[in-house]
């Protein structure tokens, strides 16, 4: 008999409680605290592999983080079940001298979190990190949508608010990469002064976002993604991987009986709940049937994934330690503006990793490899001198170009969407519930952010479920009473 071709084999059907779509640490997150409550759940994921954005790999014999790492000291659920789990983490490298280049070229080491510039950009610097810090204190992390100014700060960008705030063009620009560059990856016209304050007060302040040692504090041994890999192991044979799902439809979208039935590739799951726990700028990859209610179609078009390089150069020793210097380097021209000592746990070799965010990103990226792998060297042998230029392994985390990310670090609204929408961006459709590092409020955009807002999912699915387990209950009752 003629094989049957993959695509008209019967797909097997099976019925849970909740099936959770993404197996990243917001779906894990959702799935564990899910199960651990007695609910029966599936989770469906879309690669070979667990952990999302979180991936830790072997390249050219070099173990390397390609997407998270870091955890700071407040990320207090990430750091509750590394505990749990059983994990230990270790401190970035930071003894010696960091290393600034200022716009006009100039290399100067310098100690602490400050940066080495004239003193008329340090106080407006100082100026407007007490002023972000006011307003992160202020409008905090959970809704800042909420905030009496959100729509004020919501409707002009970060660039031309910090131009409101300062003449000081140097002091404005560094003020501005530690958001756009450093962790929404986006230019700073492109998204609002609102946003950039919820990235503050998500990471506790400003100020711990410009204080390497707080923001980049530890890593996990054996990688960040091996927590991940812990999760799904508790869940025993009920991650399915290689398993895209491509339709979530609603058994009864008049929101009475709701019920869904999820259609992946490899399996069609009939479910109670679904949390849809992938980036938010692939919620549109998935038909939903009905379509998603007018406002979430209009939302989800407001939130896009930010764009950035991790560039990771592996060699024979940390040879920058040698002159005295932590690895620790900045500037605000670039491309490569950010570099730290990235050395693996007990590797006698030394790891450097940058990143060459937004505009940046774009502009190397239209070059070819061997032009860009120059680019990036050169930038780092001018912080950190020539041996730099010949790494024994170099490599470019690009999760741009992604099938199931599709851009990095995480989503953030345009101008003036966080203010119309945040308030609507968690709420459950019927049956569908959202989970995502990217709608998160402490965390956002981290994995801490992750597991947050999967436990939170599932806390919501719980009040579902339990809800309509006691209607049922009810009925049942008033049935057996005629
Ligand atoms: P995540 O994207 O991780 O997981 C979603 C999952 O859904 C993926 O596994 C995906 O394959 C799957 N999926 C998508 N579509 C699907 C479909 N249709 N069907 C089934 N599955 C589907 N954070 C931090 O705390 N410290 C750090 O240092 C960094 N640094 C960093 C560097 C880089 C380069 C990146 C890319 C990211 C970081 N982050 C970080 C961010 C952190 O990695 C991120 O916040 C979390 O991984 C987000 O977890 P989620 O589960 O929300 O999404």
């Amino acid at each position: 008999m003629a094989p049957v071709p993959a695509s008209t084999r019967p797909v097997p059907e099976a019925e849970h409680d909740v099936v959770v779509v993404g197996a990243g640490p917001a779906g894990l997150s959702a799935a564990r605290h899910l199960a651990r409550a007695g609910v029966d759940v599936v989770v469906l994921e879309a690669r070979d592999r667990v952990g999302g954005r979180t991936w830790t790999d072997v390249v050219e014999g070099a173990t390397l983080e390609i997407g998270g790492q870091w955890i700071s000291p407040d990320q207090t659920e990430l750091l509750a079940l590394l505990d749990e789990l059983g994990k230990e983490t270790y401190s970035r490298y930071r003894e010696g001298d960091s290393v600034h280049v200022g716009p006009d070229g100039t290399r100067t080491r310098y100690r602490g979190s400050a940066f080495p510039v004239e003193q008329k950009t340090a106080a407006e610097m100082e100026r407007l990190t007490a002023l972000l810090d006011e307003l992160a204190a202020e409008v905090g992390a959970r809704e800042p949508w909420a905030h009496p100014r959100a729509r004020e700060l919501d409707t002009v960008s970060f660039h031309h608010w910090l131009r409101g705030q300062s003449p000081d063009e140097e002091a404005c620009a560094t003020i501005g990469m530690f958001i756009a560059g450093a962790m929404l990856t986006k230019p700073a016209h492109a998204f609002s002064a609102l946003q950039a304050v919820l990235m503050a007060a998500s990471a506790g302040s400003f100020s711990n976002l410009t204080d390497e040692c707080f923001i980049l504090d530890k890593r996990v041994v054996g990688g960040m993604q091996s927590v991940s890999e812990a999760l799904a192991a508790e869940l025993d044979g009920r991650v399915h991987l290689s398993t895209p799902v491509r339709t979530v439809r609603r058994t009864s979208a008049d929101g009475t009986g709701d019920g869904v039935v999820v259609e992946s590739d490899r399996l069609t799951v009939r479910a109670r709940r679904v949390v849809v726990a992938v980036p938010p700028p692939l919620f549109s990859r998935l038909t939903f049937d009905p379509p998603l209610p007018r406002r979430q179609h209009q939302m989800h078009q407001h939130l896009s994934m930010g764009l950035v390089i991790k560039v990771h150069a592996v060699y024979p020793t940390p040879f920058w330690r040698e002159d005295g210097l932590s690895g620790t380097c900045f500037s605000t021209v670039g491309p490569v503006q950010e570099v730290y000592d990235n050395t693996l746990h007990g590797d006698e070799r030394g790891t450097l990793v940058g990143f060459v965010a937004d505009e940046r990103a774009d502009e190397l990226f239209a070059l070819p490899a061997g032009e860009r792998r120059r680019r990036v060297l050169e930038c780092i042998a001018g912080y950190l001198g020539e041996r730099a230029l010949e790494p024994d392994v170099y490599y470019e985390s690009d999760w741009g170009s992604e099938e199931w990310t599709r851009g990095a670090y995480a989503a953030s609204f345009d101008l003036g969407g966080l203010s119309r929408y945040g308030a609507d961006q968690r709420a459950p459709v019927g049956p569908v519930h959202w989970a995502c590092s990217d709608l998160a409020a402490e965390g956002y955009q981290h994995v801490d952010g992750a597991l947050r807002s999967g436990r939170a999912a599932a806390g919501d699915v719980l009040a579902a479920l339990g809800e309509a387990r006691a209607a049922e209950a009810v009925r049942a009752d008033a049935a057996a009473r005629g």
